[in-house]
């Protein structure tokens, strides 16, 4: 068998694994979901979900990974017995799904792109200018644009292909990222934003926490990109013994730090505008945001700048998804880079051409395709690891933390106890509501 390929370099990994976590989950989901969820409550519930539940499974990802060195089929299936040998099932599945809508999504982030360029935000309407975005021929070439790129970069390997381009644009994100949210503090409407988001209701958590708790532990998974096994692959790069407590610190931190500031972006911009009308959900960076890009000073600019910078994190988060199967076609059958890479490439790509091509204004085959990968099969899959971590490979887990950690001492315990009893019982919890939630907007949609 061929080398195993690994990291360059030790920031590589760190690079890698916060060019995942930080991406459309944190600029186009995050400031919906605070919006929809009632502001600083549903941040300070996400906030102690990444703490206690997204660490510890991302914890989880990184032993398996670096134990196992393997993709996360292949990983499951040597250190798995029966059913838990299956495990990495999920996972496929799961990224050709997301990777097919998040893909769709990203394409009409570079459509925002190119309409701020143009100065035209809100030209038409913003509503109607974003049902022209997301559905027939745009929506399927810009699709196939992002994965023409994704499938460019993942095809040069891990240190020429990855790593050298997150070491690119992981600091452009932050860089741009910041230069925005200075300028919205210059905004008029700032200090009022600042009130919104930064000063949590509790009494808005406590009648709303059933709607917030769930919705907030899917967006901890999917701003970690856990659950599907990005970190199980990418720590299967990792040749020598770090600290991946401490790495996963920083990756956690910084992905937190990222979402932070979109808010600091997107609300100053909303409430300079005053719009009467905000639209929550999906369409709300597009049809909210851009229209009150339209109305503040450089706003077609500064558009463009800001979904530049979504862009790129969208594009340094997808070639992590890709990652997954592509390690699983090379490590488990075989299959040369390359053709594994574009033959990926092309049926993800078909996968996501229903979302892309769908003209209806409810945006169904996104709801469809996030409610099944995002709010089911990503918590499904972060369950059973802690779960299988937790209760049954628990001295794996524990050597392998243990590994550059000159000391664990009890934190060692400490995690695995979180594991096994909140981390477990809370997922399920969010399985059990979601599944029927989605259950239930399905024959909504269908029946
Ligand atoms: N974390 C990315 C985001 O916030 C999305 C992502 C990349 C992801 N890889 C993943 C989500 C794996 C779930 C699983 O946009």
């Amino acid at each position: 068998m061929a080398q195993r390929e690994s990291w360059a370099t030790r920031t590589g990994f760190i690079l890698a694994a916060v060019g995942s976590a930080v991406g459309l989950g944190n600029i186009w989901r995050f400031p919906y979901q605070v919006g929809e969820f009632g502001g600083a409550a549903f941040l300070v519930v996400y906030l102690l979900l990444i703490a206690f539940v997204g660490f510890p499974v991302m914890l989880v990802e990184f032993t398996i990974g670096r134990y196992t060195e393997r993709n996360p089929v292949g990983a499951l299936k040597q250190i798995g017995q029966g059913i838990s040998s299956k495990i990495g099932w999920v996972f496929v599945v799961a990224g050709f799904v997301i990777l097919s809508y998040y893909s769709v999504v990203s394409g009409w982030i570079l459509q925002y792109i190119v309409i701020g360029l143009q100065g035209n935000y809100a030209v038409g309407g913003a509503g109607a200018q974003f049902g022209a975005t997301t559905g027939g021929l745009p929506s399927v070439l810009t699709h196939a644009i992002f994965m023409a790129a994704v499938i460019g970069i993942v095809a040069f390997g891990i240190q020429d292909g990855i790593e050298l381009s997150v070491k690119l644009m992981v600091p452009a994100i932050i860089a741009l990222l910041v230069g925005l949210a200075v300028y919205a503090g210059t905004l008029s409407g700032a200090g009022e934003a600042y009130a919104y988001y930064l000063s949590p209701d509790l009494g808005a958590i406590a009648s709303n926490w059933t709607d917030i708790l769930p919705a907030a532990a899917a967006q901890a998974f999917f701003t970690l990109s856990l659950g599907m096994g990005v970190m199980i692959t990418y720590a299967s790069y990792l040749g020598e013994d770090r600290n991946l407590a401490k790495d996963g610190v920083i990756i956690v931190g910084l992905d937190t730090l990222i979402a932070f500031t979109a808010g600091l972006v997107a609300f100053p911009v909303l409430f300079t505008a005053n719009l009467t009308e905000t639209t929550d959900g999906p369409g709300f960076i597009f049809v909210s945001l851009s229209e009150a890009f339209s109305s503040i000073p450089f706003g077609g600019i500064l558009g463009a700048v800001f979904f530049a910078t979504v862009a790129i994190a969208a594009l340094s988060s997808a070639i992590s998804i890709m990652e997954v199967v592509v390690s699983y076609l090379i490590d488990e059958h075989g299959i040369g880079r390359v053709p594994a890479v574009m033959a990926l490439g092309i049926a993800i790509f078909l996968v996501g051409v229903p979302v892309a091509y769908d003209q209806s204004s409810g945006l169904v085959w996104l709801t469809v395709y996030d409610g099944l990968a995002n709010q089911i099969l990503l918590i499904l899959g972060g369950l059973l690891l802690a779960l299988y971590v937790g209760w049954f490979a628990t001295d794996l887990g524990l050597e392998e933390l243990n590994k550059g950690f000159r000391n664990l001492g009890s934190w060692g315990m400490v995690w695995i106890w979180t594991l096994r009893v909140p981390v477990i019982v809370l997922l399920l919890v969010v399985l059990l509501y979601n599944a029927t939630k989605v259950y239930g907007s399905l024959t909504g949609i269908f029946g």
